[in-house]
C-alpha cells in the first residue's frame, strides 16, 4: 500500500514537470499576438510628438495657419478650413497624410523645415487606419 502511494504521487510530479514548459507562455497570447499589441499607434506617446515638433508652430495656440489646430483633441478631430483632415480607417484618402506628402494638390507638410522622415509619416498612416484612437 505504501509503495503505490509512493509510485503515484511521483507519477504526479513527473507529470507537473512535463507541462511546466507549457504553462510558462502566458494563456491566450501567441507570439504573433504580441507583436501585433506592440504595433497598435498610441496617440500621446507616437503621434502628438510628431505634432507638437514639426506642426504647432504654425498649428497650435499662436497661431492657427488654414484654420487648423494641431495641439488639441478637438482641433484634430475639427479639421481645417477646407474640411476634416481625415475619416477613421482610410490613411490614403485622408487629408492629413495627403498634406505631408504634398499630393492630391495639397502644399506638402511642414510648410517650413524638415519633411516627416518615412518612419513617423507611417505612424500618422498607421494610426488613422486603426482608427485614430486617442
Ligand atoms: C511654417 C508653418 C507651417 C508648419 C510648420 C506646418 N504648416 Fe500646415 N499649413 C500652413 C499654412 C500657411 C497652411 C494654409 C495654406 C495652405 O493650405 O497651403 C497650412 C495648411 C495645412 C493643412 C490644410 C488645412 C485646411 O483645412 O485648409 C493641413 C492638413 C496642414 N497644414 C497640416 C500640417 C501638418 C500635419 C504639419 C506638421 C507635419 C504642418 N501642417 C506644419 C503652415 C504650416
Amino acid at each position: 500500500m505504501k509503495t503505490l502511494w509512493l509510485a503515484s504521487a511521483s507519477s504526479v510530479l513527473i507529470a507537473g514537470s512535463l507541462f511546466l514548459p507549457v504553462q510558462a507562455q502566458p494563456f491566450g497570447q501567441s507570439p504573433g499576438d504580441v507583436k501585433q499589441q506592440t504595433r497598435e499607434i498610441v496617440f500621446r506617446t507616437q503621434v502628438k510628438p510628431i505634432f507638437d515638433k514639426s506642426c504647432i508652430s504654425c498649428h497650435g495656440a499662436a497661431r492657427q495657419r488654414g484654420g487648423l489646430r494641431l495641439d488639441t483633441v478637438d482641433g484634430i478631430k475639427k479639421g481645417g478650413e477646407s474640411g476634416m483632415l481625415f475619416v477613421a480607417g482610410k490613411a490614403k484618402d485622408s487629408r492629413l497624410i495627403h498634406s505631408i506628402n504634398g499630393t492630391n494638390g495639397m502644399t506638402k507638410m511642414p510648410m517650413v523645415g524638415d519633411e516627416l522622415k518615412p518612419a513617423q509619416k507611417k505612424i500618422l498612416e498607421d494610426w488613422i487606419n486603426q482608427g485614430a484612437k486617442f
